[in-house]
């Protein structure tokens, strides 16, 4: 089992609250279908960066022109979105796909400090009416990785007005697209974004081993998340706030050593834990907090508990990483896995972790939404096994009483994958960049067939079982594109 050591029971209250709510979620039906709440979220998430094409004002983009992509790869007119998200959108709703989560460059809105774009403002507003129109909810991060190369220059979330100027930003971004979306992600993975930028220094700015660092760049987001959530709540008081949240599955590689178990619990801390502790109880865990200072601010602030989920990782204890905390993390062969990236395999694909994401955070006592899902898989050799377990694994969590309002897939078509550029491919549907050619893939068929019926046909269900070593053959585990 994975360790399950967080935040307080003070919760655990509140989240069987939560639970009672939804025990008449049904079981299978006769024919073995799997069916889902009413007005459940069958969505596809994205972000400005990896989609929309020639941004050349934010701190990825002066990664990329550094040469720092470790793929090679140029971001180029990613999916193209800037001059045609439309095309996508038609995609989306023959799919039956009814939410999409996109996120707005902040660096394309404040090119300058203080200076609007309004005519960038504008394009956000055609592409949620374009949502709208097709009868897709949008669901809008603030934050997704990229910002302004003024902000990076000021030190990002390390400066002291960081708060300050994201809640400038997200109040310009509420009033102008408001009445077009009420569902708003502050940030996506806080934790991914530090501990890639200033602890294994894969993200810009490139730090590495920078634990304190890390810990006050958190603290930043924190503080800016309040204030985003707390102006976004001012102007748009119904409007619906949380952050997507990064869980990884750390799994003792020998469970009875407790070397192994105590490490994986360290990690379990420091990486799934620390954001979440602050939003329930206004703290960091481990003492963290002397270096991040006051966070009760952040205390409360969210709406909903967004999760984004992509498997397993094993844990065992190695007196030869003190930088890792004595910690060897890894993918081993013999687990089902997608393609791998310039960096090695991603993470074990894993069904079951969406069940364990959940009940983690049903302790938050927030419907919970999935926000991100999937595995890199150019030949859609793994993802229709992938898909059709986890949904089943997702809606067991149903059954047990978590409140799950909706699943967004990563992703809908093959985009920019940051460090991995162009060679991990998430996408339902593939892309090839140079020609802009869509082709629906295998899983991308399977997903439209579940969000039209609202459930997991039981014919999908047998058709896919196993648990992945079993129906996963070598050809499925092989190592990714050449
Ligand atoms: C990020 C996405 C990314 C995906 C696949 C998530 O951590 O939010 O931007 O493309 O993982 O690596």
């Amino acid at each position: 089992m994975p360790p399950r050591r967080c935040f307080s029971g003070l919760t655990h209250v509140a989240a069987t609250a939560v639970r009672g709510k939804l025990a008449n979620v049904q079981p299978a039906t006769g024919d073995g279908d799997l069916i889902f709440p009413h007005g459940f979220l069958w969505g596809v998430s994205t972000s400005a960066h990896q989609v929309e094409g020639d941004n050349h004002n934010n701190q990825w983009s002066a990664w990329e022109a550094a040469g720092r992509i470790k793929s090679g790869d140029r971001c180029g007119r990613a999916c193209d979105w800037w001059s045609n998200a439309e095309r996508d959108f038609d995609l989306a709703q023959d799919m039956g796909i009814n939410a999409l989560r996109i996120s707005v460059e902040w660096s394309r809105i404040e090119p300058r400090p203080g200076v609007w774009d309004q005519p960038a403002l504008e394009r956000y507003r055609e592409i949620l009416r374009g949502l709208r129109q097709r009868g897709i909810r949008p669901v809008v991060s603030l934050h997704h990785f990229t910002h302004p190369l003024w902000f990076e220059a000021m030190q990002g979330f390390l400066a002291a007005e960081a708060p300050a100027l994201f809640e400038r930003f997200t109040r310009r971004v509420v009033n102008a697209l408001g009445d077009l979306c009420q569902d708003w992600v502050t940030f996506n993975e806080p934790n991914v974004y530090c501990a890639m930028g200033y602890a294994v220094g894969l993200f810009p700015p490139g730090r590495r081993g920078e634990l304190f660092t890390t810990f006050k760049v958190l603290a930043g987001i924190l503080r800016a998340h309040g204030r985003a959530y707390r102006a976004i709540h001012e102007l748009q008081p119904h409007g619906n706030v949380g952050w997507a949240h990064n869980y990884v599955v750390f799994e003792p590689l020998r469970p009875g050593l407790p070397f192994d178990r105590w490490i994986a619990a360290l990690h379990h801390s420091l990486f799934n834990d620390s954001f979440v502790r602050v939003i329930a109880e206004g703290t960091l865990p481990l003492g963290f907090g002397m270096v991040a200072g006051d966070l009760s601010e952040a205390r409360g602030t969210c709406d909903f508990f967004g999760l984004n989920v992509y498997g397993r990782l094993y844990v065992c204890f190695d007196p030869r990483k003190p930088s890792q905390l004595f910690g060897n993390i890894f993918v081993p062969e013999s687990v089902p896995q997608g393609d791998w990236g310039t960096e090695g395999p991603l993470a074990e694909a894993y069904p079951g972790a969406l069940r364990v994401a959940a009940e983690y955070a049903a302790r938050l006592g927030k419907p919970i939404y999935i926000l991100e899902n999937g595995v890199p898989d150019a030949q859609d050799r793994i993802r229709p096994w992938l898909l059709v377990n986890a949904l089943n694994e997702l809606h067991a969590a149903l059954r047990d009483g978590i409140d799950i309002r909706g699943y967004f897939h990563w992703t809908l078509t093959d985009n920019f994958e940051w460090n991995d550029g162009w060679r991990l491919r998430f996408g339902l549907v593939e892309l090839d960049p140079a020609t802009q050619r869509r082709t629906m893939r295998e899983s991308g068929r399977l997903f439209a067939i579940i969000a039209k019926r609202n459930r997991i046909p039981g014919e999908l269900v047998k058709r896919y079982e196993g648990n992945g070593v079993a129906t996963v053959t070598k050809e499925l585990t092989q190592k990714g594109p050449a």
